[in-house]
């Protein structure tokens, strides 16, 4: 069995949201992981849909160990070792087909596969997966998915991702079977891709204020 529930949990739990940034420029990365840091966001996922992206994992892993750095969009097995050696803290998957999951068990790091049906969480929880990415959340059944879970699905918590934002963040946060959420809105592409650190520092001190304001 997977045996990595309680360190999964230290990272999902340290702060209401994980940041979803597609890097384009690995250069940003270390200014963009002091910036979400600082404003109160010390867990970033980085997505494995550029090349730039296991540079920007190693950098930030590197350059501001503080921050607890994620891969996401991990789709097949050969990634589970790349990010490893780049220096990725835990794995994150869109969705987790049955093979991809049994090769998840024996990463040396945690993992938060992926899921969007009552069936997927329940054939992961088998597998010793309890902390689960929901996604698409909003396109699955959103919050309201969520809280029909709770009942059904004890033991476990989810970090829904896809189509939330700071408006609607709160609403998910406030359910019991939610640990985090995930999202791209704190890190848009054009302040991304302008190296506007002010505008993203402020959207990010506004999403960490998320737990006590939900
Ligand atoms: C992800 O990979 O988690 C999503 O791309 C995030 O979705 P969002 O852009 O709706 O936040």
């Amino acid at each position: 069995m997977a045996t990595n529930n309680s360190s999964i949990d230290d990272y999902i739990r340290l702060a209401p949201v994980i940041p979803v940034v597609t890097i384009e420029d690995a250069r940003a990365s270390i200014d963009l992981a002091q910036t979400l840091l600082q404003a109160g966001l010390p867990v970033i996922e980085i997505t494995l849909r550029t090349p730039a992206a296991l540079d920007a994992i190693s950098a930030i892993a590197k350059a501001v160990p503080e921050a607890v750095v994620a891969a996401g969009t991990i789709l097949h097995a050969s990634q589970i070792s790349e990010v490893v050696d780049a220096g990725a803290k835990f794995i994150v998957t869109p969705g987790t087909p049955l093979l991809l999951a049994e090769q998840l068990r024996q990463a040396p790091i945690p993992v938060m596969p992926g899921c969007s049906t009552v069936s997927e969480a329940m054939t992961l929880a088998s597998l010793g997966f309890d902390r689960l990415k929901f996604f698409p959340a909003a396109a699955s059944g959103g919050a309201a998915w969520l809280k029909s879970v709770q009942g059904p699905l004890p033991g476990i918590a989810f970090c829904p991702t896809g189509g939330i934002d700071q408006a609607n963040a709160a609403s998910y946060l406030k359910l019991p079977n939610v640990a985090c959420v995930g999202g791209t809105w704190v890190t848009p592409a054009d302040a991304l891709k302008a190296s506007d650190f002010a505008t993203i520092r402020r959207l990010a001190s506004e999403a960490a204020a998320l737990r006590t304001a939900g």
